[in-house]
Parts: C-alpha cells; sequence; structure tokens
C-alpha cells in the first residue's frame, strides 16, 4: 500500500518537485550552523523544501505545515527535524553523562521521553543518537556521545534507538532517530573539530563502524554524514561509506542527510570543484537530502540535464524521504504532531523531571573520597558553597538542550542544596572564581575565602562553561579554565574538608585536585533539575553508582588514551618503571588519572576470584565466567560489574583487554550475589590480517572487576578458528 500510494504520487511530481523533497532548511527558531535562511518560508510555497529544522511547538510547526499543504501545488507534508539529544524540554545529563550511569534501561527511557516532549511540539525527527567512538578529550563533542569504547556505545546506540523510535513510528510519541556522524568523526585530528581523520580499515570497522551498524539493526530511520574526510574522502562524498557499506552491505532502508552545509564544504575540503559538482558527488554517492546547503535546489536539475546524475538516483532518494513520512502518518493527517492541547499537557511532565532526576543521579562519578568526607551530613555543619557553577542555571544543561529554556528553568546546585535542607541549610555562598579562560586575577577570591572560614566544609562547584562543550569547542589543554585552580589552593590553606563537584563535558587533567582535595564529584551536566541531583548525592539520598565512560588523562600529551589500546612490543615492566628503551614518557607515567570503568561508592565491593564452567571454549559452546561480588561497606549500593576479555597472540595485534559485557546490580550492605556472564566465540571475533572477520584458537584472558584496571584474572581457550564474514571487495 504505501509503495503503490509513493508510485502515484512521484509519477505527479515534477523533477523540482522531486528536487525540493531532497531540501531540508533550518528556521530562524535556533542558530545551530553558520548560515541562516531568512527565505525558507518563501521556499517552502514554492515546493523547494522537503524539511525543516530548528523549528518547533505545535503552533509554529502547524502553521509552517499549512503552508507547505495548502500552498504548495501537491500539498506534501514538511518533515520536522530537531537536536533532541538529551531531551527536549525536560534535560537529562549530557550524553556522555548517561552513558555513566551504563544503565541501558535508564537511557532508553530518557529517549523515549525526549521524543515524547518532542512529538507533543510538533517534531518528527531527531538529529540523535551521536555515536562517535570519542577518544580525545581536547574534541568538545564528547560530551554528545557515549565515550571511547565500543562495546559499551554500541549498547547505548540500540537502548537510544529503541527509546527514540519505539515499536511504531506511528505513534504520537515516538520521533524517527538520526545516527550520527557517519563516520569516524570521534578522530579529528588533535582534536580540532571539523578537522581530517584517517585510520585503517581494520580500525574503522573493529572499532568505529559497530554502533552504526547497531543501529541499522535497530531499524534507525536515517543517518547524518560527518563533517569529516576519511582517509582522502570527504564522509559526504564517499560512495564507499553510504553506497557500498550503508545501503548496500547493512542494506539500510532509511535516508541519509547531510550535516549542515557539508555538500558545500566538499569544495574548500579540495574534493569538488564546485557546489554543482559537490551535489553531484553527493547524490552519487548515496546522500537523500542536503542539510542546509541548498546544492541540490539550485543545481541538481542542471546535473541532471548534463548526465551527472540519473533520475533514477533522485527517485530513490525521494523515495526514501517519502517512505517515512507515510510510515510517521503524516500523508493522512499533516498536523498530527501539532497539538498545543497535547503539547500543554506533556511538556515537564512531573514524572518527567523525575526522570531526570533520577538518570542525572545515575550519571554521576565518584572519583575521589578520602575521609569520607562524603556523603555530606543534613544537620550539624555549615557549607561554603564556592564556584561559577554553584548557582548558574545556563550551564547546568550544557551544550546542546534543545527546548530546555536554560536562562530560567534549570535548578542550580546552590538551590538544589537549600531546597535539600530546608530551614536547617547553613550555606554560604560566594562566586569566588571565573571560568572564563582569560580570567586570571584574584577578583572574588576574599569573599570566598571568608565564606570558607565561617563553614565546616568546602563544596567548590568548578569546571567548564557550557559553550566550552559541543560543537566548535576544541581546547588545547585540558585544565580547568580561568583562576578556578588558583581559588582552590588559596581554599586549601584554611586545612578544612574540600569537596569539588565538577560540571564539565569531558575528561579533564585535574591532577592538583586529585593530590588535593579530599572528594570529587564529577556531575558533567546535570540536566534541568541537576541541582536537585547533586544535592541527592552529596547528602546520601543516593549513593553514586557512574563509571567512567571515558579515561581521564594525567596530561594533554598522553592523549588519544583508551584502556583498550595495543601493548607494543616494549611495554614497561611493571618492576621496573623507570627503564629505558621501553614505551613510556619520561616525566609521567603511561597511566591515566581515572581509567575507563572507573567509579567509587559510598561503600565498597569485594569480588571473589573468577569460576569459570571449562577452561576450553569451541564453536557452538559457551563458558560461563561467574564472580560473587559482596557489598563489604555501610551503606546499601550498586556496582557495575565489567568483563573484558583478552586475545593474546592474533594474526593482527589485539587491545590488551576489551569490554565485552557488564551487569550493574544492587547490594544491600552486606548482601553478596553471584554475576555470571556468558562468552561465545562469536564475542572473540574482529578483521583479521586478510580483513576477514571471525575468531582465531588459543589463550584468552578473561578479566572481571569494577573498572578496566581493578579486576580479577583467569584465562581459556579457544580451540578453533572460523571465519563467520569472508573479506569484503576491494
Ligand atoms: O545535528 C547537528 C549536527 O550534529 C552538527 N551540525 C548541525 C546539525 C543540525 O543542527
Amino acid at each position: 500500500q504505501m509503495d503503490q500510494f509513493i508510485s502515484e504520487l512521484m509519477a505527479k511530481m515534477t523533477t523540482e518537485e522531486k528536487i525540493g523533497q531532497l531540501n531540508l532548511l533550518t528556521s530562524n527558531w535556533d542558530t545551530t550552523g553558520p548560515t541562516m535562511s531568512d527565505d525558507y518560508l518563501e521556499q517552502i510555497k514554492s515546493g523547494k523544501v522537503g524539511a525543516i529544522f530548528n523549528a518547533f511547538t505545535a503552533k509554529y510547526t502547524k502553521e509552517l505545515q499549512r503552508v507547505a499543504v495548502e500552498e504548495t501545488r501537491l500539498g506534501i507534508p514538511l518533515l520536522f527535524g530537531y537536536d533532541v539529544i538529551h531531551g527536549h524540554r525536560t534535560i537529562f545529563p549530557i550524553s556522555l553523562g548517561e552513558a555513566a550511569s551504563w544503565d541501558m534501561d535508564a537511557i532508553r527511557e530518557g529517549s523515549r521521553i525526549a521524543a515524547t516532549e518532542a512529538a507533543a511540539e510538533g517534531i518528527h525527527w531527531t538529529f540523535a543518537p551521536m555515536i562517535d567512538i570519542s577518544r580525545d578529550p581536547r574534541w568538545g563533542r564528547v560530551s554528545e556521545g557515549s565515550g571511547e569504547d565500543v562495546f559499551l556505545s554500541t549498547e547505548i546506540a540500540r537502548a537510544r534507538v529503541q527509546g527514540f523510535q519505539g515499536d511504531d513510528l506511528k505513534a504520537l510519541d515516538t520521533v524517527l532517530a538520526c545516527a550520527k556522524h557517519y563516520a569516524a568523526y570521534g578522530q579529528a585530528q588533535a582534536g580540532r573539530d571539523y578537522h581530517t581523520t584517517n585510520m585503517s580499515e581494520r580500525e574503522l570497522w573493529d572499532t568505529y563502524l559497530p554502533p552504526f551498524k547497531a543501529t541499522v539493526d535497530e531499524g534507525a530511520a536515517s543517518f547524518m554524514t560527518a563533517f569529516n574526510e576519511l582517509n582522502g574522502i570527504p564522509a559526504t562524498g564517499s560512495n564507499f561509506l553510504l553506497n557500498d557499506v550503508l545501503k548496500t552491505q547493512w542494506g539500510f532502508e532509511g535516508f541519509v542527510v547531510t550535516d549542515y552545509t557539508a555538500i558545500n564544504e566538499m569544495v574548500p575540503h579540495g574534493f569538488a570543484a564546485d557546489e554543482k559538482h559537490a551535489g553531484e558527488l553527493a547524490l552519487n554517492a548515496g546522500v537523500d537530502m542536503d542539510m542546509q546547503g541548498s546544492v541540490f535546489t539550485s543545481h541538481l536539475n542542471e546535473s541532471l540535464e548534463e548526465g551527472k546524475v540519473s533520475i533514477e538516483k533522485i527517485d530513490n532518494a525521494v523515495r526514501r524521504i517519502l517512505e517515512m513520512k507515510y510510515r510517521l502518518g503524516l500523508f493522512e493527517d499533516p498536523y498530527r504532531y501539532s497539538d498545543e492541547e497535547r503539547q500543554e499537557q506533556t511538556i515537564y511532565k512531573p514524572e518527567f523531571i523525575e526522570a531526570a532526576r533520577d538518570m542525572a543521579r545515575k550519571s554521576m562519578v565518584l572519583l575521589k573520597n578520602e575521609q569520607q568526607v562524603l556523603p555530606l551530613k543534613k544537620s550539624g555543619q555549615s557549607i561554603a558553597l564556592i564556584g561559577p557553577l554553584a548557582d548558574s542555571k545556563q550551564d547546568m544543561i550544557g551544550s546542546w538542550s534543545a527546548a530546555g529554556e536554560r536562562w530560567n528553568k534549570p535548578v542550580t546546585l546552590f538551590q538544589g542544596l537549600k531546597e535539600k535542607l530546608g530551614d536547617q541549610a547553613k550555606i554560604h555562598y560566594a562566586k569566588g572564581a571565573s571560568y572564563e579562560f582569560d580570567a586570571k586575577g584574584t577578583e572574588g577570591f576574599d569573599e570566598a575565602i571568608a565564606a570558607a572560614k565561617k563553614s565546616d566544609v568546602i563544596v567548590m562547584a568548578m569546571g567548564e562553561n557550557w559553550r566550552m562543550t559541543g560543537e566548535a569547542a576544541s581546547r588545547v589543554d585540558l585544565d580547568l579554565p580561568g583562576n578556578q585552580q588558583a581559588l582552590m589552593k588559596e581554599l586549601k590553606k584554611l586545612g578544612k574538608p574540600m569537596v569539588l563537584v565538577l560540571m564539565n563535558g569531558r575528561p579533564m587533567t585535574i591532577n592538583w585536585a586529585d593530590e588535593n582535595v579530599d572528594s570529587i564529584l564529577e556531575t558533567w551536566y546535570a540536566g534541568t533539575v541537576g541541582g536537585h541531583a547533586i544535592a541527592d548525592v552529596l547528602f546520601g539520598d543516593y549513593n553514586p553508582s557512574g563509571k567512567l565512560p571515558m579515561t581521564f588523562p594525567r596530561a594533554v600529551g598522553q592523549v588519544p588514551i583508551y584502556y583498550n589500546m595495543k601493548n607494543t612490543g616494549r611495554p614497561i615492566k611493571p618492576e621496573d618503571p623507570e627503564q629505558k628503551y621501553v614505551s613510556r614518557y619520561l616525566n609521567t607515567p603511561n597511566t591515566p588519572l581515572y581509567p575507563f570503568g572507573f567509579g567509587l561508592s559510598y561503600t565498597t565491593f569485594g569480588y571473589s576470584d573468577i569460576t569459570l564452567s571449562a577452561d576450553t571454549l569451541s564453536s557452538g559452546a559457551s563458558i560461563k565466567a561467574s564472580v560473587t561480588v559482596t557489598n563489604t561497606g555501610d551503606y546499601d549500593g550498586e556496582e557495575v560489574v565489567q568483563l573484558y576479555i583478552r586475545d593474546r597472540v592474533g594474526s593482527v595485534t589485539r587491545p590488551v583487554k576489551e569490554l565485552k559485557g557488564f551487569e550493574k546490580i544492587m547490594l544491600a550492605k552486606g548482601e553478596s550475589r553471584q554475576v555470571e556472564f556468558e562468552i561465545r566465540p562469536e564475542q572473540l571475533a574482529f578483521h583479521g590480517a586478510d580483513m576477514s572477520y571471525g575468531y582465531e584458537s588459543g589463550e584468552f584472558d578473561v578479566y572481571i572487576g569494577s573498572s578496566s584496571t581493578d579486576v580479577k584474572q583467569s584465562s581459556f581457550t579457544l580451540t578453533e578458528s572460523k571465519t563467520l564474514q569472508p573479506a569484503k571487495a576491494p
């Protein structure tokens, strides 16, 4: 039925009308790129627009839709897209923070709520999930993804697509997902946004592509091309990435949109002679929709007449887009998502706010807690609350915060503490320092020191401002910006217990704080009710359970640093760490400040040795690896039990360990639980020397523990090799 409807519609369409469907323009409601289309309304009227982004609210989308439906010849409804990344109105923690929860149900639920709110404001399509593996914290966009690991990121990619799209695209509380940025954007050279990426095909297949493949398997409706070039070819013009891998090998049935003006950018990339040429390269490579570049509408007709592109390619792109409009039910009722009453009843629902608070608590990572300064006492303890992020609404929700009303909605930490403590509150607040890069003096220090002197404990809310993360927010250092650390040093002289509450969007080099501050809580940008969630954790109403999804380096010179690196031929000998002629730095250990998977709790957990159900593994069989985890401390708490595996020898060198499983469990104090992982040969597969995908027989180490470095160890033998997929044709 759908096919027939679309065929009949397409039979009526002129070439210009078809090309119009491939055109996505921004409205001027929000700015997410360098150009703006002031005439988008005129263009809609002339049938030259298939989709609009950066427009929302039931009223506004209804008005734009009316123009498309009533004032164009065929009345084809518009598709409305928006960057609903970590919440729409109710903002959840930034995606990197959500990843730190290692809680797939909560992540799925967060995306479901975002979809529900967005769909109630007329939005059909989100530009999420962002699933770029990121190993360079200089890159501001690490905040938008799930960190450095392929296994964790793949699980999260699946959960987010499920959350956004649900089981039924037509349901009024779902939106189309968009897997972005395809591909390898996270490896931008030197962490500079939009920069070149170069990597081996093996690294691409083993590390960067699996999350994207998983979203195809989950039925993701769309893909967005990345801005970067990959091995010399811009992703937006990559026949290999789009036609060969995505559409042919993976059988992707949705549509491919470019990133903002990414077609036009193939000219400065030095890949296309001019914009017309760029449009031909993009369409021929497999792009279906042009975001904001107007290249297709300006030139594609001429390219068609010249035989540079075929009508079959244009038709294929149009069909993919119309299919999604059909599946959303827009041909039955173009206004079905734009319902002001539903909008009113849906946004900021109390249960959404509660879910955001819960997710925020789960995302927080306790990095240090010496002398058990945390949890704080609710009475009998006065608090100095200091720092530029302690009472800053706009920073609480980080970048890409959609319609989150950053200037008035978010709850700050100061508000959260006051509400938590009520009349008992003895809080002495002072901003004290500045997070601006150029802040150097000591302005505000005296006030902060005075507040600290009057208090029993010093809580410092410090980090980056929200503009320092996200797109076009790369940094050359990872230090706390401005004079924040200078203020911490002054406060340290008072000899009082000190707690650092970090708010930031990337791993940072906080060595001084690690050595000098008693407790450090990583809270990322915690969202609309972030201040309440942080207060919950600081006072022990929630026992922190987050684990780092990305390694924190000691120095920016260690970057890229990630847990599953290769061993090298000259690894450091632990018994002789100062040895010359081994792979190390002269002035900093190779180890990170905080490793991947790390995060403390107010309680402690003991791990038994690993029990394996067998010490050999063959095709079709599995081994069960189990440990008993015991809550050995004084609080009930959650633990993320992590499984890593090392393939000791391969036809290509293998990482020192790779995450292969995890389970988040709740243990009451004193309680023990057995946690069991199943290991199957398929989990051990990789792209070997001939680029076939399969597993190779040999010895494997198994690690289970509470982080990538704090583990128990065992081993088994895989008795067989097997090719699961032959090498791809070059
Ligand atoms: O979705 C984003 C993308 O991640 C970066 N450039 C702009 C797009 C649309 O706002």
